[in-house]
C-alpha cells in the first residue's frame, strides 16, 4: 500500500496514543500513515465532516463518553470508513456490541503489535473496499432490474396495442367479407321480394272484404316490410361507395335526430342531456348515414333503459394519438417502430344509465346479427352498420360499459389530420 493513509485515532490516554502512533511510524510499519489524534468524540465527528479519513481507530473508554456511542453516531451520520475498535482488556461482550454497531474489527490493546495493527488496518481497508464493490454491484443490479421491469412493461403495452390492432383488422376484414356476401344475397332476394310484395298489394286491392283474409294480407305485408328493412340495412352495411359527402354541422345533426326521438324518450321516462361543444364544428360527412348511426345508438341506449334513465350526448374536439394500425401490413412491423399519429377528432359520446353490456358480449356487439333483443325489436345489424359507416368516415368506435350502470359509446371522427406530428410509439403516452 503506497498511498498515504489518513488515520483518525480517538484515544484519551496519552500513553496509549503514543504507543499506537509509534507502532504506525515508518520504522515499524510498511504503511504510509498520517495520523490525526483526538481525545474526544465531538472533535472526531467534526474531523470526519471536514477531512478525508481512510481508517478510524476508536478507543473504548473515552473521558466523557465511550467508543461505542461514538461508533453509533458515526454510522448514524452515514460515514462508511472502516473503524477498528480498541479496548484496554479483551471483553467479548464489548467486542460483539462494537461489531453490532458497525465496527469493522476489534482489537485488545494488551497484545497489540505493530505487525498485528498493520495487518488489521490492511484487512479493514480490504473489507471496506469489498463492501463498497458489493454495494455498487447491488445498485447496478437493481438498476438493471428496474430497466428490465420497465422494458417488460413497455413490451406488455406494445403487445396489448398490437392485440387491439389485430382485433380491429380481423373485425374489419370479417365485416368486409360478410358485407360482400350480404350484398350478393340481398340483390338475389330483393327481386323476388318485390314481386311478392306487388302480388300482395294486388290481392289486398282486389280481394278485400273478408276480415280473416284481410288480417292475413296485413300480416304478410308487415313481414315483407320487415324483410325489406333487414335487406336494406344489410345493403347499407355492405355498400362502400355511393357516399355523399357534404359539409355537416354535427351538433345540428345530433340535435335533429334527438328531437325526432324526444317524445318517445319522454314516454319511456328517459331524460335527455345535451352537452355539446360551443363552437360550430363542420366536417365533410354523409349526413344520411351519420343520422343512421346516431339513430341506432340512441335507440340502443333507449332499449337499455326500459325503466327509464338518462341519455347524455356529449361532443368535444380532442387531439389524441392513435396507432396507424388500420392496414394489415402495419401489424407485422416491429411494434417499437410503428408510428402513431396525432389527429384532431370530433368526439361524440352517447352515454346511458341502462343495463350495460356483459363482459362476454363486449366482443360480439359489432358482429352482424348479434342481438340480445327479441326478434321484433332488433336484427343485430345496428352496430355493425355503425362500425362500417364510421370507418368509411375515417373514424373509429370505442365502447365502455359496466353491467347495471350503463354504457358509453364513443365515436371518434377525424377533423383534420396532423400527420406531421408523427411520434415513435416508445415516446408516445
Ligand atoms: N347502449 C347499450 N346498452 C346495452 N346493450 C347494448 C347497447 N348498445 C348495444 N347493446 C347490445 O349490443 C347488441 C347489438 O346492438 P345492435 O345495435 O348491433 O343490434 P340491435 O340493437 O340488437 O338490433 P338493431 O339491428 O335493431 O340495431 C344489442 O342487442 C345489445 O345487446
Ligand atoms: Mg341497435
Amino acid at each position: 500500500m503506497n498511498r498515504t493513509l489518513s488515520i483518525l485515532l480517538v484515544e484519551d490516554d496519552e500513553e496509549d496514543a503514543f504507543f499506537i502512533k509509534n507502532m504506525l511510524s515508518p520504522s515499524n510499519t510498511s504503511l504510509h500513515c498520517q495520523i490525526s489524534h483526538l481525545d474526544g468524540p465531538v472533535e472526531a465527528l467534526k474531523v470526519l465532516e471536514t477531512e478525508h479519513i481512510d481508517v478510524c481507530l476508536f478507543d473504548y473508554r473515552l473521558r466523557d463518553s465511550n467508543g461505542i456511542d461514538l461508533l453509533r453516531q458515526v454510522r448514524a451520520k452515514g460515514y462508511s470508513q472502516p473503524i477498528v475498535f480498541l479496548t484496554g482488556q479483551s471483553d467479548p461482550e464489548v467486542a460483539a456490541e462494537a461489531i453490532k454497531c458497525g465496527a469493522t474489527d476489534y482489537r485488545s490493546k494488551n497484545n497489540l503489535t505493530a505487525e498485528s495493527l498493520t495487518r488489521c488496518i490492511e484487512m479493514a481497508i480490504q473489507l471496506q473496499r469489498e463492501a463498497d464493490l458489493r454495494e455498487r454491484a447491488e445498485e447496478e443490479l437493481k438498476c438493471a432490474n428496474d430497466k428490465l421491469l420497465d422494458a417488460n412493461l413497455e413490451l406488455k403495452n406494445s403487445l396489448q396495442k398490437l392485440q387491439v390492432a389485430q382485433e380491429s383488422i380481423i373485425r374489419s376484414e370479417k365485416l368486409a367479407s360478410i358485407g360482400r356476401l350480404a350484398a350478393m344475397v340481398c340483390h338475389e332476394v330483393l327481386n323476388p321480394l318485390n314481386i311478392i310484395s306487388s302480388h300482395v298489394q294486388t290481392l289486398m286491392r282486389h280481394h278485400s272484404g273478408d276480415p280473416t283474409r284481410d288480417d292475413h294480407y296485413k300480416s304478410m305485408r308487415e313481414e315483407i316490410f320487415r324483410i325489406d328493412k333487414i335487406l336494406s340495412d344489410l345493403l347499407r352495411f355492405s355498400r362502400k361507395g355511393n357516399m355523399e359527402f357534404q359539409d355537416v354541422d354535427f351538433n345540428e345533426e345530433l340535435d335533429f335526430v334527438l328531437s325526432l326521438l324526444e317524445k318517445e324518450m319522454r314516454m319511456d321516462c328517459v331524460q335527455l342531456e345535451r352537452d355539446f361543444i360551443q363552437e360550430e364544428v363542420v366536417m365533410k360527412a354523409d349526413p344520411d348515414r351519420m343520422r343512421q348511426v346516431f339513430l341506432n345508438l340512441f335507440n340502443n341506449a333507449r332499449h337499455a333503459m326500459p325503466q327509464g334513465g338518462v341519455l347524455t350526448v356529449r361532443t368535444k374536439q380532442v387531439v389524441r394519438e392513435i396507432w396507424q394500425n388500420r392496414r394489415k401490413e402495419d401489424v407485422r412491423i416491429d411494434p417499437e417502430k410503428i408510428p402513431v399519429r396525432r389527429e384532431n377528432f370530433f368526439h361524440i359520446e352517447v352515454a346511458d344509465t341502462g343495463s350495460g353490456i356483459p363482459q362476454e358480449n363486449m366482443r360480439k356487439i359489432f358482429e352482424p346479427f348479434f342481438t340480445t333483443k327479441p326478434e321484433e325489436k332488433g336484427t343485430g345489424l345496428g352496430l355493425s352498420v355503425c362500425f362500417t359507416i364510421v370507418e368509411q368516415h375515417g373514424g373509429f368506435i370505442e365502447v365502455e360499459s359496466e353491467e347495471n350502470k350503463g354504457t358509453s359509446i364513443h365515436l371518434w371522427l377525424p377533423i383534420k389530420s396532423c400527420e406531421e406530428n408523427i411520434v415513435p410509439v416508445a415516446s408516445a403516452t
